[in-house]
């Protein structure tokens, strides 16, 4: 599947771990479709992942940065700016992680340093990327800025834990920041709402099996996958979406407008 529907466009993103990666799927649905980008990720997690081989196959550079350092970030705007001989037209903000969630500490008894710093990697670190763009004017006209979100910033789901409330953040900072360069460059800021995804983050979430075969039945649709979110954030990169902007956008086949389902009804029938 060919559309080059961003031929010419020029990117960075961030959040490609391994395979699983919704930010993996992306970087490769983005190439297909000719965009020229940068992948980035914490230089902890790049040790770790196989983000050379995905540079390799979509012929791109890697800089590392933390997402929530401002040195790394002034760095990898004025790099992917000279790397790629121009200004950005699409920016991916793929990151996730709670400290909380990580050490088993439930909603109720948080280590408020933890959960600090989780917010400041889930939810700040999406101000700082787009500060370091508007800072350096480094968006080209018409751009197009995401970031990745779940339901859980609408509707309680417990053991999604203080990522719920970071959440509710990314996405006000989508509508906040989406105002200011909206205005002055017609760049669009939105965040997606994705279904439940098997990769290293949404494992990570306790109970995580049991609720992807909910929100499958929950779904009309079924569960949207993370290739199929790879091509909506295509279309959402490409020109033919430049008045969609400071948006909440649900890719869940259908499970944000879902009651209940006839698969949910018979599981509890005598
Ligand atoms: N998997 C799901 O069920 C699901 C559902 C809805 C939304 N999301 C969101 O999608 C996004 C991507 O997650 P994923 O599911 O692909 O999992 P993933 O674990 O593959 O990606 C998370 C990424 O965040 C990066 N990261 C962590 N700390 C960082 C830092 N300080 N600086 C830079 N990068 C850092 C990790 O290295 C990793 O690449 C996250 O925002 C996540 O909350 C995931």
């Amino acid at each position: 599947m060919n559309y080059n529907l961003l031929k010419g466009k020029r990117g960075i993103i961030f959040g490609a771990l391994d395979e699983q990666s919704i930010a993996w799927k992306v970087a490769e649905r983005v190439h297909e479709e000719g965009g020229e980008f940068v992948l980035t990720n914490a230089p902890i997690a790049m040790r770790m992942g196989e983000i050379k081989k995905l540079s390799i196959k979509t012929n791109s550079e890697i800089i590392p940065a933390d997402a929530t350092n401002l040195e790394d970030l002034q760095k990898l705007v004025e790099g992917s700016v000279s790397m790629l001989g121009g200004k950005i037209d699409f920016v991916l903000h793929s990151i996730g992680m709670s400290v909380n969630v990580r050490k088993g500490n439930s909603y109720t008894a948080q280590n408020y340093d933890f959960t600090q710093k989780g917010w400041d990697v889930s939810a700040l670190s999406f101000h700082k990327v787009c500060q370091t763009l508007h800072k350096n004017d480094a968006m080209n006209q018409w751009g197009s800025i995401l970031a990745l979100t779940y339901i859980a910033a609408q509707r309680t789901f417990p053991d999604y834990n203080d990522m719920a409330d970071n959440k509710a953040y990314l996405e006000s900072i989508a509508r906040s920041f989406g105002y200011f360069l909206g205005k002055e460059k017609n760049v669009r800021i939105n965040t997606i709402s994705q279904s439940p995804t098997p990769t290293t983050a949404g494992k990570g979430i306790k109970g995580f099996a049991g609720f992807l075969s909910y929100a499958e039945k929950m779904s009309p649709l079924g569960n949207a996958t993370g290739l199929e979110c790879a091509n909506y954030i295509v279309t959402l990169f490409s020109d033919l979406t430049k008045k969609v902007t400071m948006q909440n956008l649900y890719h869940d086949g259908g499970f944000s407008n879902s009651g209940v389902t006839d698969e949910v009804i018979e599981k509890f029938e005598d």
